[in-house]
């Protein structure tokens, strides 16, 4: 395993993550990422990924904001769930970038992999947003700092 920051080269790659969990899941609010904005943000966003040998099993976008990083994507593929490989990942991402801004992300309030996911990382809630998906679901707001 090896993690790496991730460049346009790596753009049919993270594509076919994320296909692979539309596959998995379906098309569902907590994760769908249609071609023409996972295109839009993967050229406004800056992306590290980690590989198992050559193959890219997760990755994470991420923005600059005055304030802030804001995650705006975490994938990890389905075969190389529960591995700790997104901890590994998000933890290189807090050492990297977390020292100089907070980190802030959203997610859906009935996704608790993730949440739980961030709560172990120390990211912590501090706000909810009402019918923010597009099924009328809650979006959860986390920070670490
Ligand atoms: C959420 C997601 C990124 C987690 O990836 P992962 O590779 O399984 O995460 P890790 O193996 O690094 O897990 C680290 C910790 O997260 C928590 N966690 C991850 N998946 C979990 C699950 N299904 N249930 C409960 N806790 C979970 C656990 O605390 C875990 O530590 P542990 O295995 O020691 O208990 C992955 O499930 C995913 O890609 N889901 C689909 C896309 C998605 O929903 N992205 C987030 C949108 S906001």
């Amino acid at each position: 395993m090896h993690i790496e920051t991730l460049s346009s080269s790596h753009k049919p790659s993270m594509r076919s993550l994320v296909e692979a969990i539309h596959v998995e899941q379906g098309l569902l609010p907590q994760f769908y990422w249609p071609k023409d904005l996972l295109g839009a943000e993967m050229a406004a966003a800056e992306a590290i990924g980690v590989f198992e040998d050559a193959e890219l099993v997760g990755f994470v976008l991420y923005r600059e904001l005055p304030q802030a990083w804001e995650i705006s994507l975490v994938a990890c593929h389905p075969q190389f769930r529960r591995r700790g490989y997104m901890e590994m990942l998000f933890e290189h991402l807090v050492a990297a970038k977390g020292q100089e801004r907070e980190l802030w992300l959203e997610v859906h309030e009935e996704n608790v992999p993730a949440q739980k996911l961030y709560e172990k990382l120390g990211f912590k809630e501090v706000r909810r947003r009402p019918r923010y998906y597009m099924d009328g679901a809650t979006a959860i707001l986390y920070t670490r700092s």
